[in-house]
């Protein structure tokens, strides 16, 4: 979380670095700040709240000359969200922005103290700042690689020191950062959208590797100090990608951006009609071999795991266990040698998924990682990756991100049925066949937007909502309502619709809303049998259903028909109407559908 930038070159800096920020402020939006190299020194501008309240600052500002400065927008860990907390951080002579943990920041403060520093903030950063004033020698270099043997924690940084006004210090561990190449100016970011309006060549900085960035060259050591070359990577994401184009929110651009997701991600895993994984590991003997399967992740990648394990058991008979990564890592898990442990993540950076793929490597099981972000840390940390191509994404609420993770799975499932031959393929090919009819009924999904939205008007003033589902439709429920909590504030709960009545049920009043999911022939009836048990307690029910199935009078009082379409892949569909509905309602009641509160997109604390 937090976002960083940096720019060195002939350009205004502030322009610039108010640019960059302006495409991280998913990683967290509690306060903006830039520290720019004036003629008199370093000058540091910061504010809480939106980027926009430090860009209106800035705007008044005529005076401002530099060409090289570092900016930041913060996610708050340690430290209320306020001015002074707020980063770059100080020294007399140093200037940092931050992002990430520093874990022993009380034992150095008192170390600190002792020595004669005091502290305006009750940051962990201010701490590091005049860590790294204390250590100061003359030798940026030297001074920050003293400065972190002493630290314990998780850092991405960008240093300015007052001596050396034509450069930038840069260095990692565990939170992202990479470098971008321009023509007479170079950058340093968190992450690839906030470069793309200047430049597509980038090379990621390593754990512990620092970057010294001036405008003529980026010069990189490594964690002993002694000068490396690395590799240039050019992005292919392209600046529309990180646009709005025209849609009022990132979310929605993104939910209407999952036929062509889709298309991509699907169509790039089949040949002649069958799965392929194109990984030299998964052999078909190897798949046979796999006696169980994990599936670790966070939030909506968890959710889609969920999804995941449903589809792998049904299809091959092999046990899946989900798991969340933070319990994950703390459970001492049982995991024996060789085991499959599927790790997923859109961004490739979620600190606590990271770590349960380091423990699985550790005991022994072959990892396979399904990542969006491209060179992201958990795709070069894992034996094997599969990349999903949404583009990027921007909202909060993955939306996309998800769907193509879903799609990979399913890719995933197929194959290993394959070659397990728990169908034969025949069946496979029927299944690849009706896998691709996707993107076209996606794009009938959307075409019913104003159907949601209207029913979103409907139910936009309720305080409490539940959704309700059987196997697939509970594992997409849950995905459903964490999507209409994280960005309409409204408080809801994911039910397996059989499991109600052992509590919940006595949440259900007059007018209580559900959503009700019943896209599943082998559990439809049991599924309608649990609906009429709400509506019996006076619930106001939208049924999410498909094209065919008869209905029973009275059972909801609205019916969303989604079309015909393989049970087996049904989510896939469902999701899109659960996703415009939560986004309408956020809309409807005006929440900032793109930034909700506390949240970040990219977690990479604990
Ligand atoms: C954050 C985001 C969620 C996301 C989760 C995991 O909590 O707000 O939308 O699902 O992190 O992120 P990842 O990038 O690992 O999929």
């Amino acid at each position: 979380m937090c976002g960083i930038v940096g720019y060195v070159g002939e350009k205004e800096a502030q322009k610039v670095l108010i640019d960059c920020l302006s495409k991280l402020e998913y990683r967290g939006y509690d306060s903006a700040g830039v520290a720019l190299f004036e003629k008199d020194g370093i000058e540091v501008i910061k504010a809480t709240g939106r980027l926009q309240v430090l860009a209106d600052e800035i705007a008044k500002r005529t005076d401002l000359t530099a060409t090289c400065g570092i900016g930041h927008t913060r996610w708050a860990t340690h430290g209320a969200p306020s001015d002074v907390n707020s980063h770059p951080h100080s020294s007399e002579r140093i200037t940092l922005v931050h992002n990430g943990i520093i874990e022993n920041y009380l034992k150095l403060k008192a170390l600190l103290t002792e020595a004669g520093y005091s502290f305006q903030s009750e940051t962990d950063t201010e701490v590091l700042v005049k860590l790294l004033d204390y250590n100061y020698d003359g030798d940026p270099l030297c001074t920050i690689l003293k400065t972190l043997s002493q630290v314990r924690g998780s850092y991405g940084l960008a240093i300015m020191f007052q001596d050396y006004p034509d450069r930038i210090y840069s260095v990692r561990k565990e939170s992202p950062l990479i470098v971008g190449y321009g023509e007479g100016e170079n950058f340093l970011a968190s992450d690839i959208p906030a470069l793309l309006k200047y430049t597509r060549d980038y090379s990621i900085l390593e754990e512990g590797e620092i970057a010294e960035i001036t405008k003529e060259k980026i010069q990189f050591y490594n964690e002993f100090g002694n000068p490396i070359k690395k590799e240039r990577l050019v992005a292919d994401w392209d600046v529309e990608a990180a646009e709005k184009c025209g849609y009022a929110h990132f979310m929605l651009k993104e939910i209407h951006e999952q036929p062509k997701a889709m298309l991509q991600t699907i169509s790039s895993r089949i040949e002649d009609g069958l799965p392929k994984l194109r990984l030299e590991s998964m052999t078909t003997d190897y798949l046979r071999s796999l006696r169980r399967i994990h599936i670790v992740a966070c939030g909506t990648a968890m959710h889609a795991g969920m999804v995941g394990k449903t589809a792998i058991e049904k299809l091959c008979r092999v046990p899946v266990e989900v798991d969340i990564a933070s319990e994950f890592r703390y459970r001492d898990p049982i995991i024996e040698k060789d085991e499959l442990v599927i790790i997923i993540s859109q961004s490739g950076e979620t600190l606590d998924t990271l770590a349960a793929l380091k423990l699985a490597k550790e005991k022994g099981a072959h990892t396979l990682a399904i990542v969006n972000v491209v060179g992201s840390s958990i795709a070069r940390a894992a034996d094997d990756v599969i990349y999903t191509y949404a583009g990027p994404e921007i909202a909060v609420a993955s939306t996309k991100a998800y769907s193509v993770q879903l799609a990979v799975l399913y890719v995933f499932a197929l194959r290993l049925a394959l070659a397990r031959g728990t169908k034969s393929e025949e069946e496979i090919r029927a299944d690849v066949a009706e896998l691709l009819r996707l993107p076209d009924l996606l794009e009938k999904v959307l075409e019913s937007s104003d159907r949601i939205k209207y029913l979103a008007s409907l139910f936009m003033n309720c305080d409490d909502l539940f959704y309700l589902g059987r196997g697939f439709d509970y594992a997409l429920s849950l995905e459903g309502s964490l999507k209409l909590k994280e960005i309409s504030y409204i408080h809801s709960e994911a039910y397996a619709a059989g499991e109600l009545k052992h509590g919940t049920i006595s949440l259900i009043v007059d007018g209580t809303p559900v959503i009700a999911l019943a896209t599943q022939d082998d559990v439809f009836e049991k599924t309608i049998s649990n609906i009429k048990e709400v509506k019996s307690r006076g619930a106001r029910v939208i049924l999410f259903t498909k094209e065919g199935v008869s209905v029973p009078q009275d059972v909801a009082d609205y019916i969303v028909t989604l079309p015909k379409y393989a049970e087996l892949f049904m989510p896939m569909l469902t999701a899109v109407p659960l996703q415009l509905f939560a986004y309408y309602m956020a809309v409807l009641r005006g929440c900032d559908v793109d930034k909700p509160r506390n949240l970040a997109k990219s977690v990479t604390v604990e």
